[in-house]
């Protein structure tokens, strides 16, 4: 059974029970206005408004008017008075009979000093036989005949009711607030109904009608999050779901990409220098290398060409494998101050062949340990280093190491005074084979894996690294590696 027929079988339940309580109340009232259940029956018949009295005292009345015109003095007997007011009474109404102006007899049901006075006066013609009358707060409903006793003396006989003042209210309103109240709950209804399906149906809609689209592969939408309730808790997890899909599938189509792009530029680097390596062997083979010297200027070339090729397939495997984190990091305290040292030893004569000046500057007199792998590091400034002496372009060489310290981190900085990056190439360095000069010029540079190694090398080491660059006049490389109190071995 769906949401929409389960609310609507609840609604009209609740209608219907709304409306039955309502009976039974408006039964109970009309029970205590009226004074009896017998009454009820009576209140809408027609006769009610002619006749004020009920059936029953109706025929005891005409059982009294017929005795009255066949044998008036009857009407004197005060056994058989007694006996038919004791059957008004059994109907709660009561039997009142008047001579000339004295009462032969009055139901003791009235309690009603004053009742004679606001009787009506006789009239022969009986032509108001039924009426009400009021006595202060009392109200009362009466079918009276008047009639003459064998000695002419003026008789009336009355048959009396007291009806509750609210009868009659009550016998106006109650269709009007039925009406009304039968109104107002069919309108309430329908508009909770209305309320509930645009709350909950409609959103669960969408929901089914989105889950469809995801399952169709489409994923470019957004669910409107606007309620707050349940409802809107599960609309905002789907989206979230949506978005999570959404983002995977692009990650996916990237790494697609990203492979592709890969192997077209392991193409492109790797047939370079194979290109090369082939031309001088024909060169070779063809006898172009004539001379002993041409001959070795092809050999040595060809070595060259054939340990670019080995240094790239190299990189290339260290990068794919610390890309799949498949290369173990033995970490052990180094202190960064002493590493950096060694490292400006080993590199400090190939620099100076070079014309490169190396200076390094310890901002901190305190010791600087980390938790590192020294091997890795060291590729990792060498390769720094690398890029430093490569992109150089001006007479003065320069290269300055820093090392900075705070609370948690050691900070250190590569500056070179070459040619600088261009800034719209910044945000690409650490790319696997990414090079700011596009044309993959082997002359100016080599696969683009330098950075992307030591990216993953300084990550490796839970550490940061990032590039600050002015076009022209240089560029600093930093890497961050969070400070250990452990060195050596022993605690600080
Ligand atoms: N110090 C620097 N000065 C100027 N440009 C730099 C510097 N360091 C890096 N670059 C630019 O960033 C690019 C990427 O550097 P990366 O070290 O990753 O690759 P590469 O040096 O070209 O090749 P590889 O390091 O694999 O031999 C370089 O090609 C160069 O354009
Ligand atoms: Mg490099």
């Amino acid at each position: 059974m769906s949401i929409r027929i389960k609310l609507l079988l609840s609604y009209t339940g609740m209608l219907v029970l709304s409306l039955l309580m309502f009976g039974v109340t408006a039964g109970l009232f009309t029970i205590a206005a009226t004074g009896d259940l017998h009454s009820i029956r009576d209140f809408y018949k027609v006769h009610y408004q002619l006749n004020p009295l009920t059936e029953q005292e109706e025929s005891i009345f005409l059982e009294l008017k017929y005795l009255a015109k066949n044998d008036p003095d009857e009407l004197l007997n005060k056994d058989l008075l007694i006996d038919y007011d004791f059957k008004l009474r059994t109907v709660r109404a009561g039997l009142y009979v008047r001579r000339e102006s004295n009462q032969v007899f009055e139901s003791f049901t009235f309690h009603q000093p004053e009742l004679e006075q606001f009787l009506p006066p006789y009239d022969l013609n009986n032509s108001q036989i039924r009426n009400t009358f009021n006595i202060g707060e009392r109200f009362y409903a009466y079918a009276k005949f008047d009639f003459a006793y064998s000695d002419g003396a003026k008789g009336s006989v009355f048959v009396i009711r007291e009806r509750s003042p609210f009868a009659e209210v009550t016998r106006r309103l109650l269709p009007i607030l039925s009406f009304i109240l039968i109104g107002v709950l069919v309108i309430a209804n329908m508009l909770l109904y209305r309320w509930i399906t645009k709350s909950v149906i409609k959103p669960l809609n969408l929901l089914r009608s989105s889950a469809e689209r995801i399952q169709e592969g489409d994923l470019q939408f957004a669910l409107d999050l606007h309620s707050k309730d349940e409802i809107g808790k599960l609309n905002e997890a789907f989206e979230n779901m949506r978005k999570r899909l959404q983002e995977s599938v692009q990650l996916r189509l990237q790494d697609e990409e990203n492979r592709k792009e890969l192997i077209s530029n392991i193409s492109h680097d790797l047939r370079t220098p194979i290109t090369n390596i082939k031309g001088y062997i024909e060169g070779i083979r063809d006898g172009v290398a004539d001379t002993p010297e041409k001959m070795d200027k092809y050999v040595q070339i060809i070595y060259s060409k054939a340990v670019d090729l080995d240094k790239l397939v190299d990189e290339l495997f260290l990068y794919s494998k610390l890309d799949l984190k498949q290369v173990p990091f033995t970490f052990e305290p180094v202190n960064l101050a002493s590493f950096l040292d060694d490292c400006i030893d080993e590199l400090h004569y190939s620099l100076q062949e070079q014309g490169i000046q190396i200076a390094w500057t310890r901002r901190t007199s305190k010791p600087a340990w980390v938790l590192a792998d020294v091997e890795k590091l060291k590729r990792t400034v060498v390769n720094i280093i690398d890029n430093a002496q490569k992109f150089m372009d001006k007479p003065q060489k320069q290269i300055d190491l820093a090392l900075t310290l705070d609370d948690q981190w050691v900070t250190v900085e590569i500056r070179d005074n070459g040619m600088g990056i261009p800034p719209e190439a910044i945000p690409h360095l650490f790319e696997r084979f990414y090079r700011a000069e596009q044309s993959r010029n082997s002359s100016t540079g080599g696969s683009g894996l330098g950075l992307a190694i030591a990216r993953e090398i300084i990550e490796g080491h839970g550490g940061k690294i990032w590039v600050t660059s002015e076009q022209g006049s240089g560029t600093s490389l930093f890497f961050t590696l969070k400070r250990t109190s452990v060195h050596g071995g022993e605690h600080a």
